[in-house]
């Protein structure tokens, strides 16, 4: 939930930090802070954002060639100058910077605290900058080993950049659950929780593992697990552009990966759907084809915007390839002992890859027997590594916290794994998946086309100026379409906003509707429940409510009885939620923007949940 970023090596590490920590904010952005260490050691942290902090050291002159920057999503202590990063010891051995949970952090600082130790936080982190201290003062052992040990006391989540003053030309770095990832440049090093901050100075990465712990020097590096046992680093490199994690000319991230979908979906489809062949290809699961073809049983797991991609992917693989499909939160799957059999085949999705809950699911699954398949969009991240098989969305590095480009872009692989499925397993006859092939193909262009309207889509969010509440609905594809709706809404605008499948207002929340009530209608003229979603509307009309309509270009049935209407482009009914959800993020985007808040940036969230 926090974003760490650290560097070694020869330039001054002060702007290293701040950039690094600029481009780190969306994953937490309660309070931030630095450590420069030169012959002695600087720390400066705030509440607030990074620019309070740049502005308030940019003038110090701060110079050193080691530097460790942290931007915070509290978990242990409000966020305020004390609780934020980084933290040292009592007796000023060690300043550490923590992203993650220390779960016995409570019985660790009472021992500590017996043996004389004081704390001023209320942070986990600054209990196990005291326990590594304690451990090296008193065993009398090297900062390597006193961290090694201490990290064996600890049960939780950390991804950890620590200092020892007494050593001050190395830098460590561990991780339990929480991603690290190390950049090597030419005699330098840069550590930070994503690639975002490193790219800009090379491409080539090191992803750390669990139980690993990074012994960093300006010119040297090593690597070992916890227990003192070697590892062979393995450098990666990876394929992101400065202009990715850049807002390229739009005034926010958010708006910008709206923007970028047909790119995105694209650049998801590319090498796996042919057009000339009319064939798809998904590379990735070459090794569990023959299980999902034979599967008895598909369980979807993830959280959020990707659970309601999951969401869409069972209504495709019920309908496309008849495999009994079922979704779960992967924070409930991971605690209500599920059954799961051998021959289950189970679909983890996540953006970031790094979603506590969703990990804890996967491992589960597969400890039960179950094959695990990840959709994932960033390559080297725990989902990516630790599933059997999967496909990457390519939908670029996804910033702002309102995820949208990544929720098209896990659609896409779910429509093109259940095209495939359907096609294989016989349901799916060859001219109708050639027609889906064919139409599948040219959403980008409809996207584009959707996009064109942002002007009317930014007017109609003026309706939204002095509403509290909004209800959303929609039925089959477009139910799950409904959900991702009111989520967009109310994690930016903080409009209160509920998702329902359109048949399920006349069993309660119908009672919510008045003449302040926008109700948005999703309806697509080739869903089968099409004259449904008409009556529907006519009862929210009856009731005074004001109707938004998401509907096929020309439909004047709908038009006719809606308050306001946006159209979109013809698609065959399995392909509609990609279509249909443009409009939506759109809408959210500029209700958040009328009402003066950062929609990159929404209180009290951060893009990724590597908490429980
Ligand atoms: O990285 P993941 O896809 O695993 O993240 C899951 C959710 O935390 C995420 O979708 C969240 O709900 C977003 N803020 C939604 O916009």
């Amino acid at each position: 939930m926090c974003g760490i970023v650290g560097y070694i090596g020869f330039r001054n590490a002060y702007p290293v930090i701040i950039n690094g920590l600029k481009r780190l904010e969306y994953r937490g952005y309660d309070s931030a802070g630095l450590a420069i260490i030169n012959d002695n050691y600087h720390i400066y942290k705030y509440k607030g954002k990074v620019k309070d902090l740049e502005e308030k050291t940019k003038n110090l002159n701060l110079t050193g060639t080691i530097g460790i920057g942290h931007t915070r999503w509290a978990t242990h202590g409000e966020p305020s100058d004390i609780n934020a990063h980084p933290h040292i010891s009592m007796n000023k051995k060690f300043i550490i910077i923590h992203n993650g949970i220390i779960e016995n952090y409570a019985r660790l600082k009472k021992r500590l605290e017996d043996r004389g130790y004081n704390f001023i936080s209320q942070t986990d982190t600054e209990v196990l900058a005291n326990l590594i201290e304690y451990i090296y003062l008193k065993g009398r052992v090297t900062p390597e080993i006193a961290l090694r040990l201490a990290l064996t006391k600890v049960c939780g989540a950390y991804g950890i950049l620590v200092v020892c003053t007494d050593e001050k030309e190395t830098l460590f770095a561990a991780r339990k659950g929480s991603p690290l990832v190390i950049g090597v440049g030419e005699g330098e090093y840069f550590i930070a929780s994503d690639a975002t901050p490193i790219v800009e100075y090379t491409n080539r990465v090191i992803f750390l593992n669990d139980d690993e712990v990074a012994i960093v020097k300006k010119n040297e590096f090593s690597l070992k697990t916890i227990m003192n046992v070697p590892v062979t680093p393995v450098i990666q490199e990876i394929d992101i552009e400065i202009g990715d994690i850049e807002k390229g000319g739009f005034d926010h991230f958010m708006l910008k990966e709206i923007f970028e979908q047909p790119r995105a979906i694209e650049d998801t489809f590319r090498g796996r759907l042919s057009i000339k062949d009319k064939s798809i290809t998904l590379g990735g699961l070459y090794n569990v084809m023959d299980k999902l073809i034979n599967a008895k049983r598909i369980i979807i797991v993830g959280c959020g915007t990707s659970w309601h991609a999951g969401l869409v992917g069972e209504y495709l693989l019920e309908d496309l390839a008849k495999i009994p499909t079922e979704v779960e939160y992967a924070s409930e799957f991971r605690y209500r002992n599920p059954i799961i059999n051998e021959d289950d085949i189970v679909i983890a999705i996540s953006q970031s890859g790094e979603t506590a809950d969703t990990i804890a699911a996967i491992r589960l699954a597969k400890e039960k027997g179950a094959t695990v398949i990840g959709i994932c969009n960033v390559v080297g991240s725990t989902v990516a590594r630790e599933t059997h098989a999967g496909v990457f969305t390519h939908a670029g590095p996804e910033i702002g916290v309102a995820s949208t480009k990544a929720f098209t872009a896990q659609i896409t692989i779910l429509t093109l794994m259940a095209l495939l499925l359907g096609y294989k397993r016989g349901f799916l006859p060859k001219e109708k998946y050639e027609y889906y092939i064919n139409e599948m193909f040219e959403i980008p262009k409809k996207i584009e086309k959707i996009l064109n309207q942002h002007e009317k889509i930014k007017e109609l969010a003026q309706v939204f100026n002095n509403i509290n509440n909004s209800l959303y609905l929609g039925r089959g594809y477009l139910f799950p379409v409904a959900l991702e709706g009111a989520l967009k809404l109310k994690e930016i605008s903080y409009i209160h906003a509920e998702g329902y499948p359109a048949a399920e207002m006349k069993h309660g929340p119908i009672a919510l509707i008045d003449e302040s009530m926008p109700v948005v209608v999703l309806a697509s003229n080739k869903d089968i429940t099409y004259e449904k979603i008409i009556s529907n509307i006519q009862e929210v009309k009856a009731r005074k409510g004001m109707v938004i309509s998401i509907i096929t270009e020309g439909d004047e049935k709908i038009s006719k009885i809606s308050d306001y209407c946006i159209e979109i482009p013809e698609a065959p009914d399995i392909l509609t939620a990609l279509l249909s959800v443009v409009p939506l993020q759109l809408l959210s985007y500029y209700i958040a923007v009328n009402r003066g808040y950062n929609v990159d940036q929404p209180r009290n969230l951060a893009k990724s949940v590597t908490v429980e």
